[in-house]
């Protein structure tokens, strides 16, 4: 058992962010400001030599045949799914405990969202929940990498079968995260990622991508985002206008090339969290199963004393959130789903304990100490 952490005495405690993007910025400031002066006087902003360069450097990263450029990660996910022929009629099996937009995407298709249970220990959709899910109208599966946890691709592949149902990732939470050795991304039939500001690889605004191998999927894909078009005024699908944006290709390039350090970084943290605050009461700390490598996009602990944990760090200046408190089957928004209050278990029960403590690749080792301080003193 870790022995607690040393008191600061006589240190009024420090405001700790939960993201802090402004330190980063900092860091590349020089470069993002060359880039975008770059770009902007070069003026070729529609697809222009960022985004060209930045689909091929992620394709590159991710182990994938191709990346598209899109406008976030929502419409990634939403492309992926038409681009695959998914639409009214179809049943698509998902976790409920994701953010919405992985679950809004299909309901815009007009597909029918299926949500299922998750694996407690590392909060991914379960496969034995999906087996049980899956009947004839099953068209694909999404399979989300939470908190930047890869969930469980092979055997999700394996309740599948040789069924003519697809594996997607929604990946937005896991950019560079492994599983088996090979990088989200390329670990099923298409990924969508997000590059949302506080992601592990982020815009400074709106962006996303979809990874695939499949040299047709990736021509619809980049007809549909420029309203089904690659040539002028000639469109051959009703399209979206969903392009990934030049400067922030831009901003994506000079981050990517940190992003690995920046996930080292984070692993660095969650390790020095998970020293600290080990052997503590009934908190249970994240899981890095031996087929997985965990980004941390989110350090989340769960506790069933998490609304006192979450009041010590407000009274501490100790930023965190949860993740997800009203999960998806349960949204009012998702009411015509049919699902109720006991529907899904140990998604529901996540709901009620989990809190993401601050997380991002500049935490220093005294921010660390100071949060995991203000936790033994909370649950001890
Ligand atoms: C799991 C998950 N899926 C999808 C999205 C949607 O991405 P975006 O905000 O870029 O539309 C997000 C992030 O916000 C997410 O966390």
């Amino acid at each position: 058992m870790a022995s607690r952490p040393p008191m600061i005495r006589g240190v009024p405690p420090v405001y700790i962010p939960m993201v802090d993007l402004r330190s980063q910025y900092l860091d590349i400031r020089d470069e993002v400001l060359a880039a975008f002066d770059e770009a902007l006087t070069g003026m070729q902003l529609n697809l222009g030599p960022n985004v060209q360069a930045f689909e091929q450097e992620w394709a590159e990263f991710c182990q994938a045949g191709h990346a598209i450029g899109v406008g976030n990660g929502t419409e990634a996910l939403h492309l992926l799914l038409r681009a695959h022929g998914i639409g009214p009629g179809d049943e698509v099996i998902t976790a409920s405990f994701t953010f919405i937009a992985t679950i809004e995407a299909i309901v815009q298709l007009g597909a029918k969202p299926i949500l299922v249970d998750i694996d407690p220990r590392t909060f991914c959709i379960s496969p034995e929940r999906v087996a049980e899910a899956i009947t004839g109208d099953t068209r694909a599966v999404m399979a989300v990498h939470l908190y930047g946890h890869p969930a469980d691709m092979d055997a999700l592949a394996d309740v599948i079968g040789d069924r003519d149902i697809k594996l997607f990732e929604d990946a937005a939470q896991a950019h560079g995260a492994r599983y088996r050795g090979r990088r989200t991304g390329s670990l099923a039939d298409g990924a969508a990622f997000s590059f949302y500001l506080s992601k592990n690889l982020a815009a400074y605004g709106e962006g996303g991508a979809i990874t695939t191998d499949d040299d047709s999927v990736d021509d619809v894909l980049r007809h549909l985002r420029v309203h089904g078009s690659l040539e002028k005024y000639v469109h051959r699908y009703v399209g979206y206008n969903s392009r990934l944006d030049e400067l922030q290709a831009a901003v994506l390039r000079i981050k990517l090339r940190r992003l690995e350090a920046w996930n080292q970084a984070r692993r660095a943290h969650a390790n020095r969290y998970t020293e600290a605050l080990s052997g503590l009461g009934d908190l249970q700390l994240p899981v890095e199963e031996e087929w997985a490598e965990h980004v941390y996009h989110m350090y989340t602990v769960r506790t069933p004393r998490r609304d006192d944990l979450a009041a010590a760090f407000a009274d501490a200046g100790i930023g965190n959130a949860v993740h997800y408190r009203v999960p998806c089957h349960l949204q009012k928004a998702l009411a015509e789903c049919g699902y109720r209050e006991g529907s899904l278990p140990e998604t529901e029960r996540a709901a009620h304990e989990v809190l993401s403590l601050p997380m991002f690749p500049e935490l220093t080792d005294a921010q660390i100490d100071r949060v995991c301080e203000v936790v033994w003193e909370a649950l001890a």
